[in-house]
């Protein structure tokens, strides 16, 4: 069978978060965040859990760099939880916070791992929240703190730093949609976070630099390539708000273009900001945004089909597109469609002149557990990884200046508002003991990673 290679620097890697790994969520001076008064509160959470411990990873670290040692990865991406190095977001810091991620840093490093830290995976101080949370400037001026002090004490051995992991969910997601925290559904409130999000990762980017000197500084989004239903006016429509809304809101103004003018049209004729333009843009936001940066984090899991809802009978073109079949669904109900994955490489390439890509997450949601002999048969999420390695391998062999892929997840845990009940891990995660246990696709992974190369499908 013949074999895709990857290119010989090819950074192979595994992803977590803090809140969804680490617990001890009251231990040596952590601060509340949103997510813990999100958890706790009655109803956010689907199988009513929390991440009070989670995989008690702040306790089992050392176990857990270990694991990463044998699956052979060369890069591990995790995130910094900003209350545990400033409790009350702004002051006081926590030198127990910063010592928990140096420690951790040193073991990565001893064990040839380059630590990639992600500075905001949504945990924000819940005292930063009560003043007002990201629709309001301020936060941005105290995320650039938090940002100096953790890269004055880590810049000498972090050589990757990830502003922010997806600001389309810390924003919309939890301002708008209000599925995640501090479940707002408020249009106005979240535009106005997308844009002190943006400038937050903006400002912080040459305070990475100066602490940093020579890392690789960038931002990680959740772009989503879309499909119209149909070659209809209508369904086009539809896509190119879907397309708005993800994509271009956060890709043009991080790369120079300002934000898109059709959605602040929409969004001024809906009412979400005054006719006379938004009052969170303030001079010099747009190049500071525009900053350049090293490469762009791509977390990629599924796409989406835009379909328009106000189409009308007589002028329903055939909505052709076919998605794949249920059962190559994963449980979270997204579609396994990994030539998504290819064609928005090439078109962030093509449109967006990226010097180069990650992808900072890629993986799927199966349940599958140990059989009787502790083996985890998740040939699913085998097949699912292959498939889009494969989709990764032909974008480099058209350009895409892919330079690494981390998959999402190291292990099983704490999956949002789905709780414990989505199960993305490479490794399985017994709750009640913690004991953690490869699954076939991480010995799959460990293979592919010595190898550099997969498969041909
Ligand atoms: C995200 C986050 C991860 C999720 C993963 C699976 O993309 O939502 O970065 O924290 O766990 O994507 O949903």
């Amino acid at each position: 069978m013949s074999k895709l290679t990857f290119p010989e620097t090819f950074l192979w890697g595994a992803a977590t978060s803090s809140y969804q790994i680490e617990g001890a969520w009251q231990e040596d001076g952590r601060g509340e965040s949103i997510w813990d008064r999100f958890a706790h509160t009655p109803g956010n959470i689907s199988d009513g859990s929390n991440g009070d411990v989670a995989c008690d990873h702040y306790h089992r670290w050392r176990d857990d760099v270990a694991l990463l040692k044998q699956l052979g990865v060369h890069a591990y991406r995790f995130s910094i939880a900003w209350p545990r190095i400033l409790p009350t977001g702004r002051g006081a810091i926590n030198q127990k916070g910063l010592d928990f991620y140096s420690r951790l840093v040193d073991e990565l490093l001893k064990n040839d791992i380059q630590p990639v830290a992600t500075l905001y995976h949504w945990d924000l101080p819940q005292t930063l929240h009560d003043q007002g949370g990201w629709p309001v400037r301020a936060t941005a001026e105290a995320f650039v703190e938090y940002i100096d002090i953790v890269s004055r004490h880590l810049g000498d051995r972090v050589k990757y730093w990830m502003t922010h992991n997806e600001p389309w969910c810390a924003s919309f997601l939890s301002y708008q949609i209000g599925e995640h925290a501090p479940g707002w559904k408020d249009w106005p409130a979240a535009i106005a976070a997308s844009h002190h999000l943006l400038l937050s990762h903006g400002w912080a980017v040459p305070v990475l630099r100066r602490n940093s000197p020579g890392a690789e500084v960038g931002i990680v989004l959740n772009p989503s390539p879309g499909y119209p239903a149909s070659p209809s006016s209508y369904d086009l429509d539809a896509y190119r708000q879907h397309d708005g809304y993800m994509n271009r809101w956060f890709l043009d103004p991080l790369y120079g273009r300002q934000y898109p003018a059709d959605m602040l049209a929409d969004y001024t004729k809906a009412g979400f900001l005054p006719p006379t333009g938004p009052a969170w843009l303030h001079d010099g936001d747009l190049e500071a945004i525009a900053v350049p940066t090293d490469f762009l984090g791509v977390n990629y899991y599924t796409r989406e089909v835009a379909r328009s809802s106000a189409i009308p009978e007589d002028q329903n073109a055939p909505r052709t597109v076919i998605r794949a079949p249920r059962e190559e669904w994963t449980e979270m109900n997204w579609e396994v469609y990994p030539n998504g994955l290819y064609d928005l490489l090439m078109r962030i390439t093509t449109d967006y002149r990226v010097p180069k890509l990650y992808i900072t997450e890629n993986g799927a949601s199966y349940s599958d557990g140990p059989d009787e002999h502790g083996r985890i048969h998740d040939i699913r999420r085998l097949r699912y990884v292959h498939a889009h390695l494969a989709a990764s391998h032909r974008a480099i062999a058209n350009g895409v200046p892919l330079a690494g892929y981390f998959i999402w997840s190291l292990m099983d845990n704490f999956e949002w508002a789905h709780g414990y009940s989505q199960r993305f891990g490479i490794t399985w995660v017994d709750y009640e003991t913690q004991q953690r246990l490869l699954k076939d696709s991480a010995l799959w992974y460990q293979q592919t990673i010595a190898d550099n190369a997969v498969d041909a499908i």
